[in-house]
């Protein structure tokens, strides 16, 4: 049919799609248990964890309401003080909410952890993460992960919203990309 084969740029998949879908329907029942009978907002940090945010959201058997914030980390220098800049803010208060961070992994740990952190000062109730991936390897700063997808090896992964150079977050498994890619 049209020609592209989607495993072109792909050195090996590490998470099938398969997988994906029958881990997203179980994180979806234990969020949906977690937090029975609370006002749960879920923040999606933008653009990785839209995929997965838009799957997941659809397995929690509850309303919630779903808002969005975009950051990125100061320059590579200031980066070990985990600080991190808000591009786009959220439109709701998070005050006295349960709040559930939505991301799409966790490397050094340094922007969940600044996030966690200012919705907690904001007055949030309760302030979880859920990611659907972890590279516990490359980890600088601790971070509490309520909810998890799949544990990864430290390799730079593509697809299921996560990108390389904006590209790729259509591709519906996670893969590592070839490292021809990259140079
Ligand atoms: P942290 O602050 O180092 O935990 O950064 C996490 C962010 O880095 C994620 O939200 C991703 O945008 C990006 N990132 C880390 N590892 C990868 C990867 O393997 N592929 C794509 N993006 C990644
Ligand atoms: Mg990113």
């Amino acid at each position: 049919m049209g020609g592209y084969d989607l495993n072109d740029p792909i050195k090996k998949i590490l998470v099938e799609e398969e997988a994906i879908r029958k881990r997203v329907k179980e994180l979806g029942r234990e969020i949906t248990e977690a937090y029975k009978g609370k006002d749960l907002i879920v923040v999606g940090i933008l653009k990785g964890a839209v995929v997965f945010l838009s799957d997941l959201t659809r397995a929690i058997e509850m309303p919630v309401l779903i808002d969005f914030m975009a950051v990125s980390s100061y320059g590579k220098s200031s980066i070990s003080t985990g600080e991190v800049r808000i591009m786009k803010d959220l439109d709701f208060s998070v005050e006295g909410k349960d709040v559930l961070i939505v991301e799409d992994i966790i490397d050094t740990g340094l922007t969940l952890n600044y996030l966690k952190d200012i919705l907690t000062k904001r007055g949030a109730s309760s302030v979880r993460i859920c990611t659907l991936l972890d590279k516990p390897d490359r980890r600088t700063v601790g971070v509490h992960i309520d909810f998890l997808g799949f544990e990864i090896p430290d390799e730079f992964v593509v697809g299921y919203g996560l990108d390389f150079n904006e590209m790729y977050r259509n591709f519906p498994f996670v893969g590592a990309l070839k490292e021809e890619i990259y140079s």
